[in-house]
């Protein structure tokens, strides 16, 4: 198919899956592109002529990823901390400070080259949407240029400053640090505030002058919450009406009903909760108790480093026990939410017409192969905003 041409039509989509409340999902059907819009929807036998076409012979085609929790800009490996951790050894939020160091060390070009790189990845794997974070700086000049690359590279861009207070310093020099000078240089380049509400990081009260901070720079509020502990975090994240509280492994039943009163969405990270052998996230309890979810794959050098939110979402499947129809809604529509871009003509997440064209073409016949089938890369074709980001190596037709 000329990916160039005006118009664009996929056809012989044997199962379509939209995540729009409308038009559900369907089977023998076909789209439109039009620029970065998709322009008609329905079945393959009414398709409208367009400009070029491709016949996908029978595979499933859903919506692109929404992975609203990355940390794609640093530098440095840490697979010796994973292999001690492997051996027995906790997770503990001190490492952060070996890729501190090599991010501080690294060029602005290195850093922007590394995280170019983990976003071709994601997007051969299906994500048309990423979020990234700042956070392996930890000092002003370090943080403002992880923002700026970070805007280079991602739709949405987090200030995570944050993140730990670096050793030596004074926790108040430092919080006087990221609620000020630290703030002010990142705020033209990112949209949300985060803060690490753990034990070995940030405190309640710590973590609401941070947030409040970012609110009145006219950031939006996320919170890393209640991962090792117990932390406050999940009921500090409602009480300022934060977007989401991302990681949600430790929570009591009033950490529940708090949530599940509230607009806040929880994030699981289903990787970083393998890689950390911490306690899974309780996501059927939360789904159950009606609360907003999101999946998203933390990518990170410590704790989840993958792109892969197909293997999130088989995960969260075959490990955390949701539904694959809530997987697949909390790994698109609900990381739209987590994000704020779920409403108006732009909202991603879902496929219908006028919306963005960003969707993935899986080399399977449904979606029920991404957990069926885990550890498989399927996505063999993936198109943001229209434009095809990977060349498709379709196989011969599925039988
Ligand atoms: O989400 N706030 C936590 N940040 C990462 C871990 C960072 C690291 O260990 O490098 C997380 O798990």
């Amino acid at each position: 198919m000329d990916d160039t041409a005006p118009s664009r039509l996929i056809t012989g989509i044997g199962e379509l899956t939209t995540q729009d409340p409308e038009l559900g999902t369907s089977h023998a059907a076909a789209l439109v592109i039009e620029g970065d819009r998709i322009a008609w929807i329905g079945p393959a036998s009414s398709a409208p002529a367009a400009d070029a076409s491709l016949d996908v012979h029978g595979r499933a085609v859903l919506p692109g990823w929404v992975d609203s929790h990355t940390h794609l800009v640093f530098a440095g490996d840490r697979s010796a901390e994973f292999a001690e951790r492997m051996a027995g050894r906790p997770y503990a939020a001190g490492g952060i400070m070996t890729t501190v160091a090599a991010t501080r060390a690294a060029s602005e070009a290195e850093l922007r080259a590394g995280a170019r790189r983990l976003r071709a990845e994601a997007a051969a794997g299906g994500t048309t949407t990423i979020e990234a974070k700042t956070g392996y700086g930890l000092d002003v000049e370090t943080e403002a240029r992880l923002a700026r690359v970070g805007a280079e590279v991602a739709d949405v861009v987090t200030f995570l400053g944050a993140h730990l207070v670096p050793p030596g310093l004074d926790r108040r020099e430092y919080l006087d640090l990221v609620t000020g000078p630290m703030l002010a240089a990142v705020a033209p380049h990112v949209h949300f505030v985060d803060v690490f509400c753990e034990a070995g990081a940030f405190d309640v009260d710590e973590s609401r002058e941070v947030l409040l901070a970012g609110r009145a720079a006219g950031l939006a509020l996320t919170v890393h919450g209640n991962q090792l502990g117990e932390s406050g975090g999940v009921r500090l994240a409602v009480e300022l009406g934060a977007a989401s509280v991302d990681h949600v492994n430790h929570l009591s039943a009033a950490d529940v009903d708090a949530l599940a009163g509230s607009g806040t969405v929880a994030t699981i990270l289903p990787g970083a909760d393998l890689s950390t052998r911490e306690a899974l996230a309780p996501a059927r309890l939360l789904a159950d108790a009606g609360v907003a979810l999101a999946i998203a794959s933390n990518c990170n050098p410590g704790t989840s480093y993958t792109t892969s939110m197909q293997f999130c979402v088989a995960t969260a499947v075959l490990q955390h026990r949701l539904s694959l129809e809530e997987a697949l809604a909390a790994a698109t529509t609900g990381g739209a939410r987590a994000l704020g871009l779920d409403r108006g003509p732009d909202a991603v997440g879902t496929l219908r017409v006028g919306g963005p064209a960003d969707l993935q073409l899986l080399d399977a016949p449904s979606v029920a192969h991404i957990p069926y089938r885990p550890g498989v890369p399927l996505t063999i074709a993936t198109w943001r905003r229209g434009v095809l980001e990977r060349s498709p190596r379709l196989a011969p037709p599925l039988e």
